[in-house]
């Protein structure tokens, strides 16, 4: 699917913009603290209807107004879609062809987009829970039923956990009863394991060769590391595994009184090579292994949703030498539609770039060069 119009009313530092976007590449290069990372934040709020950067939604509308508004036409094939994104303080509205769509849920599909931010680098760098929540969102964008499981998880697991405690005070606590529970977890565990592990091999089937290609070094991949070993993840493997880790583990949970085990403990690692990318990475390669992950979801959004997705990449060339800057412009050079934003375009070959559009990005206005 293709962007091909973008309007902004009352979007952060803008009052009023149009531009029509290049169904491959797009530039927009600026100053800090121009918008350029606000023009994108807009096409992610488009497609997600929400962004990894607000915290609350009324800093989206521009200081002073009350009201912003996104709005998109769509292209996929020969649909036109017009997209709408419409924001008070308190209220949200989706739209498409000019008509409210009720669920947000419903209105999801009709831009998907792979974002990249400079943060993005946490998830090598931070805590497992980022990366826990990273998995969640990306997953959860290729399939809802990923979604519905996982809060039905969390939900079996909170009654878990808090059953483990009562079952530390009280005596008359049915142990019987946490075997319902038990069982209940795993029977959501089990799948929620089967989309990770299949969704962390898709994204090795491809991101070792785009690694390659951009960088010249061999043997990037992300290892799963859940707490649990599985030799294999068939359903009835999983589910036997788990219920032997629950029994052998029963006293030390109601020690901590809290479930210890599961996929709410799970994590992943970038290696290269034999490598832990968070221990011997530098910047540059830390920060170009998150790209090419990102952009490892290229193939992986295609099969799940027939269609391309919008790259959108933010500040995408700090910190990459040159080489690596043309090697990835080049990459970008194919089917689909991307987004990128830089304060400059230093050491950037012109062929590289002759196939798009750049913007000038200044005072709230966008020029196309
Ligand atoms: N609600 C708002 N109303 C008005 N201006 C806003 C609002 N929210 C953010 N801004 C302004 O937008 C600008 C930041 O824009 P943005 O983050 O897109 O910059 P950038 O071009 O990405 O910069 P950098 O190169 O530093 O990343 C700041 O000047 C900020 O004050
Ligand atoms: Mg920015």
């Amino acid at each position: 699917m293709i962007l091909s119009e973008l309007k902004l009313v009352n979007f952060r530092n803008y009052s009023k913009i149009s531009i029509s976007l290049h169904s491959k590449l797009n530039i927009f290069v600026g100053k800090n603290a121009a918008g350029k990372t606000n023009v994108l934040e807009s096409i992610e709020i488009l497609g997600l209807t929400k962004s990894h950067r607000v915290g609350n939604e009324s800093n989206l509308i521009k200081i002073g107004e009350k009201k912003t508004r996104i709005i998109g036409i769509v292209r996929d094939g020969n649909i036109r879609k017009d997209l709408e994104v419409d924001i008070t303080e308190g209220s949200k509205k989706v739209k498409k062809n000019n008509r409210e769509i009720a669920k947000i849920a419903d209105y999801i599909s009709n831009l998907n987009v792979i974002v990249f931010t400079p943060d993005d680098i946490e998830i090598i760098k931070g805590s497992p829970s980022i990366r826990r929540n990273f998995l969640n969102l990306e997953i959860s964008q290729l399939s809802k039923e990923y979604l519905n499981i996982y809060n039905e998880y969390n939900k079996i697991l909170k009654t878990r956990n808090e059953y483990l405690k009562i079952m530390i005070t009280n005596a008359l606590a049915d142990k019987h009863y946490l075997d319902i529970i038990t069982d209940k977890l795993i029977e959501k565990a089990v799948i929620i394991y089967q989309y990770r592990r299949k969704y962390i091999d898709n994204v090795n089937k491809n991101i070792r060769k785009i690694f390659f290609d951009i960088s010249h070094s061999d043997g990037l991949y992300i290892l799963y590391e859940p707490n649990i070993n599985f030799e294999n993840y068939e359903s009835s493997f999983i589910t036997q595994r788990l219920k032997d880790v629950y029994k052998k583990n029963y006293q030390k949970e109601l020690n901590y009184g809290m479930t210890l085990y599961g996929p709410h403990r799970d994590d992943f690692s970038f290696y290269l090579e034999d490598n832990n990318l968070k221990l011997i990475g530098s910047q540059g390669q830390q920060k170009l292994a998150v790209i090419c992950y990102k952009l490892s979801e290229i193939p992986i959004f295609q099969d799940a949703c027939g269609t391309s997705p919008l790259l959108l990449l933010d500040d995408i060339f700090s910190e990459l030498d040159s080489q690596k800057r043309n090697k990835l412009l080049n990459y970008l050079n194919n089917d689909v539609q991307s987004v990128l934003t830089t304060t400059d375009l230093r050491n950037i070959k012109r062929k590289n770039i002759e196939d798009s559009y750049i913007f000038t990005v200044k005072d709230g206005n966008i020029e196309r060069r």
